[in-house]
């Protein structure tokens, strides 16, 4: 019997591939740290933080790749996610020389580095567009979505923006007389990936920063690339949707079309032909996807096979802080999943709702992040996370972002002054937790919230369980969440108390030892304390990793009767 009906155990004699193993962490280089004082962050700002994410000592993050959010030269129409130039920096945050550095400087620490591949669409100010819009004869006219009004004049189709200020997807160009689709702002015109040269010219972008030494991308709205040939009406169910694939059996018809995934398999073969950092293909480049569609079966698709190596799953953006909750879209999207394949997590992004505000404060977020970094898959940690940073959304009429993202995009908070980001006024001003939410005012305290991400980070740095083995959710009382995890010598629960209020938590359905030593614990004094297992009992919103077994290669389905089917 497996460990998990879903997700047997990786091969435990010896590490997976790099990006199997890691811990993410994600940059937003507008808010991570400012080295000239114009009140925006930029890449110097972050070369000079990199200590704080791995300086191989204990006292820093421990984390073993970075993310960041474009950089490149953008009207920032939509914050770098609009680009106008795909293979240079933009003088905000520095030039291609700092980048260079930012990579030499990353590897010299052990941290890969992985950027933004925004491949749906450009900015109307890159000299594509500016060509394509120039003439309906213009060679490069087909490298965009065009097509003639409505017969009232009005958009093509009832495709709608994402973003819900922008109404529909479609913007009418008045010197040709025709729209052109926009599935985000006017300002960031869809490519037309079914024109060969776009794919050619996107082959070289692809090509210039993995020659430059980047060690993946993350690829922006992976499943939007291709859109419906005949620019067919969404039908009238889907009409008001803007993101999901909201109506089982049907799609909406500009996204998550089959041929997408000819595009991400040619991405694929390009990245497996370039080595990794140790010079062998075999710990290559990667690519995680991010495919915010809510169908863990269409989901499947996207990874795991001759497409991207992983994903992000949007589970946790979305579901309430419940026990059964997080039960149920983890195991949901590991029974979907097609074997071998390997999701990311991440509990808050530049488009996401930090944790801390999403789950309702520091209790929460705290058992979140034990979550995160225990379960199978890559964790990927938002910027400020680590410090429990949370929304703070500028008052109205200062807002920034089109689509109501200022909140979670605030400077990192490197100390309660916030001159730690930088001397000039930040494009955004820092939280009003500033004063308790901060690097400097945590750095000293193993139980500040900065100390428990360090401490789990380490942990599962020093967990095959942890980091590749085995998972079975078991059955439990109250509003908790329970797993286990494993690997060959090693067996860990992992119990989560979503409630305010202390528990007595009864696993049930399986054999369990009579106690337990508790690793690690977001509650202090818990850990290397043993503990009873029948009931367990928990703290206030209480998250702890309990060692089972040590040596013994217990594989936690043959002592257990078969755990339930995961939910669909
Ligand atoms: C992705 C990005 C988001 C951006 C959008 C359009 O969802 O994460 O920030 O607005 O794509 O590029």
């Amino acid at each position: 019997m497996t460990t998990h009906p879903q997700i047997p155990p990786q091969d435990t004699d010896g590490p997976g591939p790099w990006w199997r193993e890691a811990v993410l962490y994600q940059i937003y280089p507008r808010s991570f740290a400012d080295s000239n004082g114009d009140g925006i962050g930029d890449l110097r700002g972050i070369i000079s933080r990199l200590d704080h994410l791995r300086d191989g000592t204990p006292s820093s993050l421990g984390v073993d790749a970075l993310w960041l959010s474009p950089f490149y030269p953008s009207p920032q129409a939509d914050f770098g996610y609009d680009i106008s130039d795909y293979q240079d920096v933009d003088p905000v945050y520095g030039t291609l020389a700092d980048f260079d550095e930012l990579v030499v400087e990353a590897h010299r620490r052990g941290l890969r580095v992985v950027v933004d591949l925004v491949m749906n669409h450009t900015s109307t100010e890159h000299p594509w567009f500016t060509e394509s819009r120039s003439s309906r004869a213009n060679p490069k006219r087909n490298w965009y979505i065009w097509a003639d009004p409505a017969p009232d004049g009005g958009p093509p189709n009832n495709w709608l923006s994402a973003f819900e200020k922008c109404g529909p997807a479609w913007t009418l160009d008045p010197a040709t007389g025709q729209y052109y689709l926009h599935s985000f702002t006017p300002g960031q015109p869809d490519l037309n990936w079914r024109e060969p040269a776009v794919r050619e010219a996107m082959r070289k972008v692809w090509r210039f920063w993995l020659d430059r030494g980047v060690d993946g991308f993350r690829a922006d709205v992976a499943h939007r690339l291709l859109k419906d040939e005949r620019l067919r009406d969404n039908p009238p169910e889907l009409a008001p949707a803007r993101r999901h694939v909201s109506v089982p059996g049907m799609r909406q018809r500009q996204l998550d079309l089959p041929e997408v995934h000819d595009v991400l398999r040619e991405l694929r073969e390009v990245l497996d032909s370039y080595p990794g950092l140790d010079g062998s293909l075999a710990e290559g480049r990667f690519v995680l996807g991010e495919v915010p569609i809510s169908d863990d079966s269409r989901l499947a698709d996207y990874f795991g096979g001759e497409g991207m190596h992983t994903v992000f799953h949007i589970a946790f953006w979305e579901q309430p802080w419940e026990g059964a909750a997080f039960r149920r879209t983890v195991d949901g999207l590991l029974a979907a999943m097609r074997p071998g394949s390997w999701p990311t997590y991440a509990l808050a992004t530049h488009d996401i709702s930090r944790t801390v505000s999403r789950f309702g404060g520091w209790g929460p977020a705290r058992a979140a992040a034990v979550i995160m970094l225990t379960l199978p898959g890559t964790p990927c940690v938002y910027y400020g996370e680590e410090i429990g940073m949370a929304d703070a959304p500028p008052p109205a009429g200062l807002e920034r972002d089109v689509d109501g993202r200022d909140g979670q995009r605030t400077p990192m908070q490197w100390d309660a002054s916030g001159k730690g980001f930088g001397t000039g006024t930040p494009w955004l001003a820092p939280g009003p937790d500033a004063g308790r939410a901060n690097v400097e005012a945590q750095r000293d305290d193993s139980e500040s919230m900065l100390g428990l991400y360090r401490r789990l980070i380490r942990y599962r740095g020093g967990s095959a369980a942890l980091r590749r083995g085995g998972y079975r959710s078991l059955d439990s009382s109250g509003d908790s969440y329970v797993y286990l995890r494993q690997a060959a010598g090693e067996l860990l629960l992992v119990a989560v108390n979503f409630r305010h209020v202390p528990a007595q938590v009864e696993i049930t359905g399986v054999d369990l030892p009579a106690a337990g030593r508790i690793e690690l614990s977001t509650h202090a004094g818990r850990a290397g304390a043993t503990v009873p297992l029948g009931p367990l009992a928990l703290g206030p919103l209480e998250a702890v990793v309990v060692r089972l077994a040590d040596g013994v290669p217990t594989d936690p389905g043959a002592t257990a009767a078969p755990s339930k089917g995961p939910a669909a």
